[in-house]
């Protein structure tokens, strides 16, 4: 499992990535950080766009902000939001982390304590390579 410590130190760097959000149309700010297992922390936030199927999440952000840094393996993925409640990833994160095999999603909401969530929980029955 993950320390206390380790899910302060994402949210924390979840809640600094937000701040970098690009969303002129939602008004809607993500930051997610994901801890390697190489013990570096790798963020995102997200970034839409006029096109706006062309919007991409946080959380994929993150991910491919890791691999883009050489880094495959991971051990735990933070999300923080201006939403009220806990905001839990898409459908097409929740494929994106299921491809990196990323155990635990820490979700958070304001005044509430972080729900640490299995990925199985959240994206039970995946698609992934052993199908091919
Ligand atoms: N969004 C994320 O970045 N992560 C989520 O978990 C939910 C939704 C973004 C996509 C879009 O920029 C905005 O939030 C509103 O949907």
């Amino acid at each position: 499992m993950i320390s206390e410590e380790t899910v302060r130190e994402l949210i924390a760097a979840a809640g600094s990535a937000r701040e970098f959000a690009y969303v002129p149309y939602s008004h809607f700010t993500v930051g997610a950080a994901l801890l390697g297992s190489n013990g570096v922390i790798y963020t995102g936030c997200n970034v839409e766009n006029a096109s706006y199927g062309l919007s991409i999440c946080a959380e994929r952000n993150a991910v491919f902000h890791a691999v883009a840094s050489g880094c495959r393996s991971f051990e735990a993925l933070a999300i923080v939001s201006d939403g009220r409640g806990y905001t839990s990833p898409c459908g097409a994160c929740r494929q994106v982390l299921e491809e990196f095999e990323i155990p635990y999603v820490i979700l958070t909401a304001p005044d509430s304590p972080p729900r640490i969530v299995a990925l199985s929980e959240l994206l039970p029955l995946p698609f992934d390579r052993t199908a091919l």
